[in-house]
């Protein structure tokens, strides 16, 4: 039964365990401070990739090893405030995660000096990365991939309907300081996109860093760092005690081991009445 695992709240469905319901409703008034930056994504859609790039570019202890903080701890999600997390005092500039669709977003975001990066990736991909996931995590579990491919087209996931988060984003663009950036551009030139990254936060880095921030924002060294890994996070939250699972395979094209011609079929026609005119292109292997 899904509701025990998600909270729909206006329209949209989070995950229930740590979700504070009394912060949701204060979300669009949260204030935001010129130099925030936001990381949004729809689940899986290479969330943690960017919350150790930034941390790679804005920490020096990040970057050398002199510290083992968690990444998640620097980049926190938004709609997740637990307790030893005070936004308010946080230093600036403050670093945020979040899977929310654009209305449900604080309003000072769209005074557009906070800067959003939005990143996205081929749904296939999505799908199979989030039916791997939710075996691993307190969500509605499928045991196959054609009971997951339904949740996930249907919306009943958290996160809800993966069309309706891009294209809410993507058509609402003009409200924002937002920069789109695609998994599979990351994958194809991973130096080419942490430079368009740093230009859009303003940062410059120099070559060595920039060499550093590339090695350890490549898949094999990321599933190698305990902090990029949620660890300790999944052991002591969940039970999970598995090392590093969350970074699975990193690839792009998986789906193509998991859906059969049929499925694929019948994907691309539901993808192709919702996306009718989107005008951002997919990478799909
Ligand atoms: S979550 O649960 O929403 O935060 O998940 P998210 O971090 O968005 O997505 C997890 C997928 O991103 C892959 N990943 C990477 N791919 C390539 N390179 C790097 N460095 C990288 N880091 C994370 C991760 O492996 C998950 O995808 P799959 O396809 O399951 O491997």
């Amino acid at each position: 039964d899904i509701d025990s695992f998600l909270f729909k709240f206006k329209g949209y469905y989070f995950l229930r365990p740590g979700l504070d319901i009394g912060f949701l409703e204060t979300l669009n008034d949260f204030e935001i401070r010129e130099d925030d930056v936001f990381i949004v994504t729809y689940p899986k859609s290479g969330t943690i990739w960017f919350q150790q790039i930034l941390n790679l570019i804005y920490f020096d202890e990040h970057r050398k090893s002199t510290e083992n903080l968690e990444t998640i701890l620097r980049v926190p999600y938004f709609q997740y405030p637990d307790q030893n997390t005070d936004f308010v005092k946080r230093p600036s500039p403050r670093l945020f995660t979040t899977h929310l669709p654009y209305y449900l977003v604080p309003s000072g975001l769209k005074n557009k000096k906070a800067k959003i990066i939005y990143v996205y990736r081929n749904p296939k991909d999505i799908m199979c990365s989030y039916f791997h996931f939710s075996k691993k995590m307190p969500l509605p579990a499928a045991t196959t991939i054609e009971e997951f491919m339904k949740l996930f087209l249907e919306g009943k996931v958290l996160g809800s309907l993966w069309f309706d988060h891009i294209k809410g984003w993507y058509e609402h663009k003009s409200l924002f300081n937002i920069e789109f950036m695609m998994y599979e551009e990351l994958k194809k030139d991973l130096r080419g996109s942490i430079l368009k990254i740093c230009k859009f936060l303003g940062k410059e880095l120099s070559d060595e860093d920039m060499d550093t921030v590339v090695s350890q924002a490549m898949f094999e060294n990321m599933k190698l760092d305990p902090r990029a890994n949620y660890d300790n996070i999944l052991k002591d939250q969940f039970g999970i005690q598995e090392k590093g699972h969350f970074l699975r395979k990193g690839t792009i094209g998986d789906w193509k081991n998991y859906m059969t011609v049929e499925q694929n079929e019948r994907f691309d026609k539901i993808f192709q009445k919702n996306m009718k005119d989107f005008p951002l292109k997919f990478i799909w292997d």
